[in-house]
């Protein structure tokens, strides 16, 4: 979809990767709301992903999160009530994570993914739809009924 905001957040290992999505992203059509880092200092990935994250959650919209693996703002963003967020290394789980799991947030390995790669793995999973099937529609309102007991 066009024109829809896509919210951001990088460490200092995805800051390179962050700033070339974003050029994308712009690129694309999609307005970007950057949380940072604005540097490469060394930065917490916790603190980024959870602020990302929460921003998500709240306007019930997607993201895209960026470190050395994608892996620990995965972990991190994935505590976070409503959050989805999917750790895609390539074409099949972008589009898997949006299919089968609704994926909201998408984490990306700045230092595992070439940006070319990062870039093709990005513009697939903003255009992949949730499959709306019963299956992939159980199983994500299994996981929000986990949600419901495990977030007080
Ligand atoms: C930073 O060195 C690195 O640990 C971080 O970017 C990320 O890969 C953590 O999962």
């Amino acid at each position: 979809m066009k024109n829809k905001k896509i919210i951001i957040g990088s460490d200092h290992a995805g800051f390179e990767l962050k700033e070339d999505i974003k050029k994308f992203l712009t690129q694309l059509g999609y307005d970007c709301e950057d949380i940072g880092v604005f540097n490469k200092e060394p930065a917490d990935y916790p603190k980024t992903a959870f602020k990302v994250a929460k921003e998500v959650a709240k306007t019930d919209g997607k993201g895209i999160l960026m470190c050395g693996s994608g892996l620990g703002e995965a972990i991190v963003a994935n505590k976070v009530k409503g959050i989805r967020a999917a750790n895609c290394f390539n074409e099949y789980t972008a589009i898997n994570s949006r299919e089968h799991n609704n994926s909201n947030l998408l984490c990306l390995g700045a230092r595992i993914l070439k940006n070319d790669e990062a870039k093709k793995i990005t513009k697939i999973w903003l255009s992949t739809n949730f499959s709306n099937e019963e299956r992939h529609k159980r199983r994500v309102k299994q996981i929000k009924e986990i949600e419901e007991k495990i977030c007080r």
